[in-house]
């Protein structure tokens, strides 16, 4: 059962230490398929991200206990704050994948209520829930009360080409059933990922509520938070392809939002620490294939701006071994060290 809103006398309750997260304008990492594993979580924390989504989990593959789906929901320790996200077409087998999610340590649930991806918006999961935003606002209320931890949701502004998006009564309506925060990206399904996000619906949506709202969409950088918070009045943002190439994004939003500093680009010798930290954490959590596999993802973003960067991609692209990866990255970093001049970010 929900155990309502957060009661201020007992701070170890989940919705307390949910208020405070949010209160504290989070810089989030967004829910992202086959990246925001356990491994790039921790890395994204250790830069700076103050709260973290899974991927987003099927609710089938939950409640079978498909092993995929087991690994998705395994926070390690530390891994906190994190939220479990879960995707399904049917509130009932919804509510049930919450509870497992529950059961397995995630701070809050999230409902995928945005993926635009055939296999899952033509299943009727996903985006296809804002066809019948009614039906979106039930199915949350039932997850809600299935229970004890916070739920959210996250969601785009509409279907798309529509000129008045749901989002705005949609966002009251979720609240009014007992949601708990709110993330918008700033796009329609139909757009995918292309075109621009438009922040001003965020700042529409949050103007009807009292709940959080995180802004996300084409948040990139320190001064993209800064104005995406002045200019919608959301509770914090949420990042998701920049962090991809760039984890430091979150330290630097902190550093701006926090205390009106703006960071340096990290150093080479920066980026090769997070890039052999990263594939020796995978290589820990899931040994030599699931580095690899993390080193192909991450390490040519990393590096990115260092000469021979865009070859090292290219390379790491075929190496069949970690000790050939480590070499790569040494020689790139290496190769470097004549022209290292810091200079400051994104401005
Ligand atoms: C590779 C990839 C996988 C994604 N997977 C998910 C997902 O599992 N759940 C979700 O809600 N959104 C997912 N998204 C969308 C992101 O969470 C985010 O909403 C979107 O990328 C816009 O933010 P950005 O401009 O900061 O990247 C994914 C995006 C990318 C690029």
């Amino acid at each position: 059962m929900n155990v309502g809103p957060a009661d201020p006398t007992n701070p170890g309750d989940p919705f307390s230490r949910f208020a405070a997260i949010y209160r504290a304008r989070p810089a989030a990492l967004a829910p992202m398929e086959d990246v925001t594993d356990a491994v790039f979580r921790a890395v994204c924390r250790s830069l700076g991200a103050t709260l973290c989504f899974t991927e987003f989990v099927n609710v089938e593959g939950l409640l079978r206990g498909a092993a995929v789906a087991k690994r998705k929901i395994t926070l390690a320790e530390g891994d906190q704050p994190t939220a479990i996200q879960i995707y399904g077409s049917d509130p009932a087998r919804l509510a049930e994948a919450a509870v497992v999610a529950e059961a397995a340590g995630a701070a809050f649930i999230d409902i995928n209520c945005g993926c635009w991806v055939p296999k899952v918006a033509g299943n009727g999961a996903g985006a296809a829930w804002l066809r019948e935003p009614s039906a979106m606002v039930a199915m949350a209320a039932m997850v809600v009360r299935a229970v004890s931890v916070p739920v959210t949701v996250k969601t785009r502004i509409g279907l798309g080409p529509e000129s008045h998006m749901p989002i705005v009564d949609l966002a009251r309506r979720l609240q009014d059933a007992g949601v708990a925060a709110l993330t918008v990206h700033c796009r329609t399904a139909q757009m995918g990922h292309s075109g621009k996000a438009d922040w001003q619906w965020a700042k529409r949506a949050k103007e009807g509520v009292t709940f959080p709202v995180l802004v996300n969409g084409d948040v990139r950088s320190a001064s993209d938070a800064e104005r995406a918070l002045a200019e919608t009045g959301c509770d914090g943002v949420m990042i998701g392809r920049r962090a991809i190439d760039h984890p430091w994004v979150f330290g630097e939003v902190r550093a701006r939002l926090e205390r009106g500093e703006s960071v340096m680009a990290p150093s080479r010798e920066e980026r090769a620490r997070v890039a052999r930290m990263h594939i020796a954490w995978a290589m820990e959590a899931g040994g030599e294939r699931e580095a690899l596999m993390a080193a192909r993802r991450h390490v040519g973003g990393y590096l990115a701006g260092l000469e021979g960067a865009a070859r090292l991609r290219k390379a790491i692209n075929e190496a069949r071994s970690l000790d050939a990866v480590y070499a790569l990255i040494d020689r790139c970093v290496q190769g470097r060290a004549e022209h290292d001049t810091a200079h400051a970010l994104d401005e």
